[in-house]
């Protein structure tokens, strides 16, 4: 690591941070400094930390037309004792190599990932925020920069980080949102790129949300690509549904990102002795559980998201009210304060989540 602490360059003033850092949104806020190294001649070399800038790349760049790109997300937290850390880090390192392999992006070294990531922290840590709800939001991403259109892997990459104070993901803050329930278009089928944070799924789901945003709807949920009959996610998160006090999510076939939120749920649920199962959840079922009065609750779960509830689900001609549309279900707002109280030193990490900083 001594490679990158020599290389950094003096830090910048902190820019553009609100006064009120209630008043954070997602995403349009970056601190000082990245991380950044270079694939070249067969092996990652140049591991350095540099003041945030933009890059300089070829307009030929293989990832610019071929969508060789992958990234993660995770988050910063300053604790409720002012000390600052991560959470599963490493969960999220391995999902990146898993997202590498798949879109033949040459493998790196996981631990000087995470010590890169430490390292790039302590050095910007003014920038993690003290409000409760707020934190640092880090992007590790790589992409393919070797100058060439031909199609296939490319020989040069970037592995950059860059991170930035965020506050909730959606504009309702912690209040439930609106969901439209995608009867047509498909984000990813078995066989691709679902089960990785590829660029390309996002790029795919771009157009089908637009739509949805001009019917007044927050997010897309994705139904299976092959029949539009089983739920699947909502490409910023997961799903969960509580029908009939069980607490059901589709399961990892393939076409469904394992969140590590997601993942963090379904284990607290199970140490609370609640019933759940991860299994094909048809659209049908969930109407007509709403009908019948047996869905009580629905929420997803991300990095971005943390734990946010669904207050309503449209799917076709039907408008479908959880929870009376407008309240937080009882486990939803559990479990969203078990994760960010465990996030914040508030409760007792018995799982061992936590990564410490400093
Ligand atoms: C995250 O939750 O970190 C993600 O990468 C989702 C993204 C849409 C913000």
């Amino acid at each position: 690591m001594e490679t990158i602490a020599k290389r950094i360059l003096p830090r910048q003033q902190r820019r553009f941070l609100p006064a009120d850092e209630r008043q954070l949104g997602f995403g349009d806020i970056f601190s000082d400094h990245m991380f950044l190294m270079d694939y070249h001649d067969g092996r990652w070399q140049a591991p350095r930390i540099e003041p945030f800038a933009p890059l300089q790349l070829s307009p030929a760049a293989m990832g610019l037309h071929y969508a060789q790109l992958i990234f993660e997300g995770l988050k910063c937290y300053r604790r409720a004792d002012g000390r600052l850390a991560l959470f599963r880090p490493k969960d999220n390192f391995v999902r990146f190599a898993h997202s590498a392999q798949r879109l033949c992006i040459p493998d790196f070294d996981q631990g000087l990932a995470l010590a890169a990531l430490k390292e790039l922290l302590l050095i910007d840590q003014a920038w993690v925020p003290s409000t409760p709800g707020a934190s640092l939001y880090i992007r590790p991403f790589i992409v393919a920069t070797e100058p060439h259109l031909g199609v296939r892997p490319a020989r040069e990459y970037l592995f950059m980080i860059i991170t930035g104070p965020v506050g909730p993901y959606y504009p309702e803050g912690f209040a439930p949102i609106n969901i439209y329930v995608e009867p047509q278009y498909s984000r990813t089928a078995p066989g691709g790129l679902g089960e990785i944070k590829a660029a390309a799924n996002y790029a795919a789901s771009l157009f089908a949300a637009e739509e949805a945003h001009k019917k007044g709807y927050t997010q897309i949920l994705w139904l299976d690509p092959c029949h539009h009959k089983y739920v699947e996610e909502v490409g910023s998160m997961n799903m969960f549904f509580v029908l009939d006090g069980e607490l059901l999510t589709s399961p990892l076939a393939g076409t469904v990102l394992p969140g590590i939120t997601r993942q963090s749920v379904l284990t607290l649920a199970k140490d609370w002795g609640l019933k759940v199962a991860e299994r094909p959840l048809p659209i049908e079922e969930i109407i007509g559980a709403q009908e019948s009065g047996l869905l009580t609750e629905a929420f997803g779960t991300g990095t971005a998201a943390v734990v946010s509830p669904v207050g309503r689900l449209h799917y076709q001609d039907q408008d479908l009210v959880v929870g009376g549309g407008q309240t937080i279900g009882p486990l939803t707002q559990r479990l969203y304060d078990e994760i960010t109280g465990i996030q914040y030193g508030l409760r007792p990490d018995s799982h061992d989540w936590i990564f410490p900083l400093t």
